[in-house]
């Protein structure tokens, strides 16, 4: 089968390197995807296992069209039965740039009726569209005479693990957390410590990654729980072996915030986890942190001072910086944040940068080494 994994721009690479560690083969990687190949067991792996994908599509059909007839034409064709029956609820995402079609709703419409008119022929029943929770949703992408459709796999996005109910300022997105620790290449060997941990989207993510938990533990339900080929037992199988592979922790992984009700947030959201034996979490300015071992990875994600004045914000990231060269010697920093000016107040030179999107944000993602002693001038001070 060939699949398609979305995921965020900037964790393509990171998402190629999941999927082939599971199995995955002839793997591409294109514009905030993966696409590869594999069999069913593939598919739910993908949705059970990565940490990275948003939602992983299953290709259907890939055609050509010459009119827009061919589109219902070959749409109808397709074995719907195969995923759902009449009863079945479904709704239809399009996407389309084709001088066939003027509007992605045109195009859409045509794939709903093609897909009704079908049952309605073979059972006498209209299957209804939902589109606030549907059993299938179908993915239509036109560009140019190419179409493909799409089932996603998923249902909701793979974000969502479900662990995390509690978050107030800008919490991360699960799947860009995970990411970003895949792209520091922190594997759970050395301590972790965030010490602006919000709702410890990142503490969590960094203990799951460690203890080898996959993420799809949490999620009540996937999408291709409901189509009408449906392996429960392969599923069930797959859970189960992926289950076995969790370890426990050996290090540490700590969480602080300045304010009371993150850290209160970040405690619900590790214990909805199960992880609130691995993860500890305080309330303190980084300001008044000392770092907690000699060596280990440090991430943050500070306020990027959207809602903050510029001397505010500059004055945070100077400190930020200060703290980091002198409370921290002996760890790798890594900040994500938009705010470019702001981060030239670190006063440190990254030693490699990356640029992730954080919903509409631009940002960057910066690691900084922060040698001991006389290897610290090798870090040079920016001007
Ligand atoms: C963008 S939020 C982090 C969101 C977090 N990554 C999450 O997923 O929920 C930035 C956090 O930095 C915290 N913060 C700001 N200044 C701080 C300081 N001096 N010391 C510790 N935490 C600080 C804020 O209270 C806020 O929770």
């Amino acid at each position: 089968m060939k699949l398609i994994a979305k995921t965020l721009f900037g964790l393509e690479k990171v998402l190629s390197d999941e999927l082939r560690s599971l199995g995955a083969v002839n793997i591409a990687i294109a514009n905030r995807a993966v696409i590869f190949e594999g069999n069913t067991g593939m598919l739910y792996r993908a949705n059970y296992c990565t940490r990275t994908a948003l939602s992983v599509l299953m290709q259907v059909k890939e055609f050509r069209i010459r009119t827009k007839e061919d589109l219902y034409t070959t749409c109808k064709s397709i074995q719907w039965e195969n995923f759902m029956h009449s009863k079945s609820t479904f709704s239809i995402t399009a996407v389309v740039n084709s001088p066939l079609f003027n509007h992605s709703g045109y195009a859409g419409l045509t794939l709903k009726d093609s897909i009704a008119d079908r049952f309605r022929e073979k059972t006498g029943i209209r299957p209804s569209v939902n589109t606030a929770n549907p059993d299938i949703n179908v993915n239509l992408h036109i560009s140019g005479v190419n179409v493909t459709v799409s089932l996603n796999s998923s249902g909701d996005p793979l974000f969502k693990r479900g662990y995390r109910q509690a978050f107030a300022e800008a919490p991360l997105n699960e799947s860009l957390a995970a990411g970003m620790l895949l792209i520091s290449g922190w594997n759970g060997t050395e301590p972790l410590i965030d010490p602006m941990c919000g709702s410890g989207t990142i503490p969590v993510e960094a203990a799951l990654i460690a203890r080898k938990i996959p993420p799809g533990r949490f999620r009540k339900s996937f999408g291709f729980q409901k189509w009408n080929n449906y392996d429960s037992n392969l599923f069930q199988q797959i859970k189960q072996e992926c289950e076995a592979g969790i370890v426990d922790l050996k290090v540490r992984i700590s969480g602080s915030d300045i304010a009371q009700e993150a850290v209160n947030n970040s405690i619900i959201n590790i214990r909805n986890a199960g992880l609130e034996n691995d993860i500890a979490v305080e309330t303190a300015d980084f300001n008044d942190i000392t770092a907690p071992d000699n060596k280990g990875t440090l991430m943050i994600n500070p306020p990027y001072g959207l809602r903050l004045n510029p001397a505010d914000i500059d004055s945070l990231y100077a400190q930020t910086g200060t703290r980091l060269k002198h409370g921290f010697e002996g760890y790798t920093a890594w900040i994500l944040s938009s705010n470019r000016e702001a981060l030239k107040r670190i006063g440190l030179k990254p030693s490699e940068k990356h640029v992730l999107m954080n919903g509409a944000n631009e940002c960057m993602f910066l690691k900084y080494d922060l040698y001991h002693g006389s290897q610290k001038n090798r870090n040079s001070i920016q001007s």
